[in-house]
């Protein structure tokens, strides 16, 4: 019997690099938590695509974190949240 593996956080998971690592971590056999405040990421693809749980909210918001560390048993995050392009 196979044990489940840990929950991995991560940020910016609706957006193009998150999303695919959120696939490979899902590949891999982890549970995932997408933390993604909208802003460019794409809530279907982690909903009806990757079918994982999305939060949606910003990396800066303390209270929104402290919840999350506690509602969920988060081992690790991979932190892809960022305002990416030249111009910003
Ligand atoms: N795209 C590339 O080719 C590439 C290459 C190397 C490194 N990177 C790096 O990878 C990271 C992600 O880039 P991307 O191309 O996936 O960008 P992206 O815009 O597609 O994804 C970033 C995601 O972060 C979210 N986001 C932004 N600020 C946030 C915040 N404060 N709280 C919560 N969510 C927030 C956006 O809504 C978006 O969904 C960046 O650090 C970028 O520099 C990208």
């Amino acid at each position: 019997m196979s044990q489940s593996k840990a929950t991995v956080l991560v940020t910016g998971g609706a957006g193009y690099i998150g999303s695919h690592a959120v696939l490979a971590l899902l590949e891999a056999g982890y549970n995932v938590v997408v933390l993604d405040n909208l802003v460019y990421g794409h809530r279907d693809i982690v909903e009806d695509v990757l079918k994982v749980k999305l939060v949606v909210g910003d990396t800066n918001d303390r209270v929104l974190l402290d919840n999350l560390f506690s509602d969920y048993d988060i081992s690790a995050v991979m932190h892809f949240a960022a305002y990416a392009y030249v111009g910003e």
